[in-house]
């Protein structure tokens, strides 16, 4: 027997999962103590299961502790597999060691997760300088991709598109779903400067003057890579881009800062964000059922 298991935030996609694999749902009960500390109870009998906890990882720090309790909770009550569907996976971007005494926390948060559960499925890790999950984690990993998700969004949305990326190292991916969507593609070139700060040049875009821009990318965070790339679009003369992401991480103010650079602002369900327009339940419902 499978079930799910929501943490807190997840219910909605939990639910959802549950009623496309026609899985139970087991209720769990969260709260804070006085002190701040993390209450948890599981809700129901988990002995002999195979659990799916649904725990989406943006902003880790302050779920991390109760995801923790959770799993560990299913194992003493005797949950027979426990593992973490995470549409989105946090601290996969700091993969290497850029001054003396940084800790590489890809490396030191796949290691707690897999000392946590049996496996992993999620989608569209950012694994930049690494080539897969395996580097890192010691459990087994599902990796399902929004690419054929954003491609389709882009085919029905936009009338002669034309599919950006900011980066050149998106490039494969990029074209992939370029290819599927009809449409030309062209990557930008960026340089990090900061955390808050990039910058982003553009070749001649005029070739592609008369398209719909689509900017595209796995993560938004600050932002400021998606503003700067509709910049440099803009300055060119072509129209305000769409912005298409799978992650809307959206710290701070940025998707205020960005339904300014932006005609339309479109993302996945990993996070639930107000810009979500696509859904990923069933790329993780397909993983789950797969055994
Ligand atoms: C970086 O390599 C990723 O693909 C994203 O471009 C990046 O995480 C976006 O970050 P921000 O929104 O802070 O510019």
């Amino acid at each position: 027997m499978r079930a799910f298991l929501a943490m807190p935030g997840n219910e909605t996609m939990a639910a959802d999962l549950a009623e496309r694999t026609s899985r139970a749902l087991i209720p769990l009960e969260t709260r804070r103590f006085p002190d701040g500390e993390s209450y948890v109870r599981i809700v129901g009998d988990v002995a002999g299961l195979e659990l799916d906890i649904v725990c989406t990882l943006a902003r880790p720090d302050a779920q991390f502790l109760s995801l923790v309790f959770a799993a560990a909770a299913a194992r003493e009550l005797g949950a027979a597999r426990i593992n973490l569907v995470a549409p989105y996976l946090a601290y996969m971007r700091q993969d290497k060691r850029f001054k003396p005494g940084e800790a590489v926390s890809s490396t030191h948060f796949a290691s707690l997760l897999s000392g946590l559960f049996d496996e992993l499925i999620t989608i569209d890790p950012h694994l930049h300088r690494r080539r897969d999950l395996g580097e890192i984690f010691s459990i087994p990993t599902r990796v399902e991709h929004a690419a054929a998700l954003l491609a389709d969004w882009i085919a029905a949305h936009a009338r002669a598109p034309l599919v950006i990326g900011p980066d050149s190292e998106s490039e494969q991916w990029v074209a992939a779903v370029a290819k599927r969507a009809g449409a030309p593609h062209v990557v930008l070139s960026k340089t990090r400067l900061g955390d808050r700060r990039v910058e982003v040049a553009a070749p001649d875009l005029s070739a592609f003057a008369a398209l719909q821009p689509v900017l595209i990318d796995d993560i938004i965070s600050s932002g400021r890579s998606m503003i700067e790339a509709a910049r440099q679009i803009e300055a060119q003369g072509l129209s305000k881009p769409y912005c298409l992401a799978v992650h809307a991480l959206f710290a701070e103010d940025s998707y205020t800062a960005l339904q300014q650079a932006m005609a339309r602002i479109v993302t996945t369900d990993t996070i639930a964000h107000p810009s979500n327009g696509i859904s990923v339940a069933e790329l993780l419902a397909a993983a789950v059922r797969r055994d």
